[in-house]
């Protein structure tokens, strides 16, 4: 099966997991836009959707779903977003779409993540995708050098400002063999705002396809 029916198979199969009255965390990117799709046919039987990009706000304000502020919610019942890898702990890369931070918040803000992916987002060992990081505009160059030292190859994604007015340093050359102390480490470099490892809180369910991985 080809990437694109994979990844609107899984988007329409993460609405099982979709409660009635729920206001459901929606993560960003294209696999994500076909949940968006399948979530607009049943949205009168939602109250919502708490979104983690301007591009997917955009799509469920025009699909006519509400959009609330995470701080106006409390925590959610579900976060259903998509990936750049995924090992086979669950834990993932993401940021590939430059949403990271976001994405984490409001990842960390639901009780279960349901991670929908294509097959070619599999990997035994995470890294393969460079991982993205978002930094303050002025660390930059501090950071990157940071992550020469832990021996990385960082490369800034020149022009590309996130939704929150931050860069994005994408780091080449890793095998990421324990995501959980990288993510640890790397969040501790000052001038970091977030890392695209997804593995302290990796993903509670993944869908490939229609499959539960
Ligand atoms: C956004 O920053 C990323 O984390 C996305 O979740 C990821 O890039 C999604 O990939 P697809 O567009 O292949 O679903």
């Amino acid at each position: 099966m080809n990437q694109v029916n994979e990844k609107k198979l899984a988007g329409e199969a993460a609405l099982r997991y979709v409660e009635d009255g729920a206001i459901v965390g929606v993560g960003t990117g294209s696999t994500v836009a076909y949940f968006i799709d399948a979530l607009a046919g049943i949205k009168d039987r939602i109250k919502g959707a708490v979104s983690s990009s301007e591009q997917s706000t955009a799509q469920l304000k025009k699909h006519g779903i509400e959009v609330f502020d995470l701080n106006a919610t409390g925590p959610l019942d579900l976060y259903v977003d998509g990936a750049d890898e995924c090992d086979p702990f669950k834990r993932l890369i993401k940021g590939g779409g430059a949403a990271l931070t976001r994405e984490k918040i409001v990842a960390a803000a639901a009780a279960k993540f349901v991670c929908i992916i294509d097959s070619s987002k599999r990997v035994d060992v995470l890294g393969k995708f460079p991982l993205p990081i978002e930094v303050i505009p002025m660390a930059r160059s501090l950071v990157s050098r940071e992550i020469v030292k832990l021996g990385g190859q960082p490369v800034w994604r020149d022009g590309v400002v996130t939704d929150n007015g931050n860069w994005i340093i994408d780091v080449h050359g890793w095998q990421i063999t324990d995501p959980v102390a990288l993510e640890r480490e790397l969040n501790q470099l000052a001038g970091v705002v977030t890392v695209g490892l997804f593995a302290q809180r990796p993903a509670d369910v993944v869908l490939v396809g229609d499959k539960v991985m």
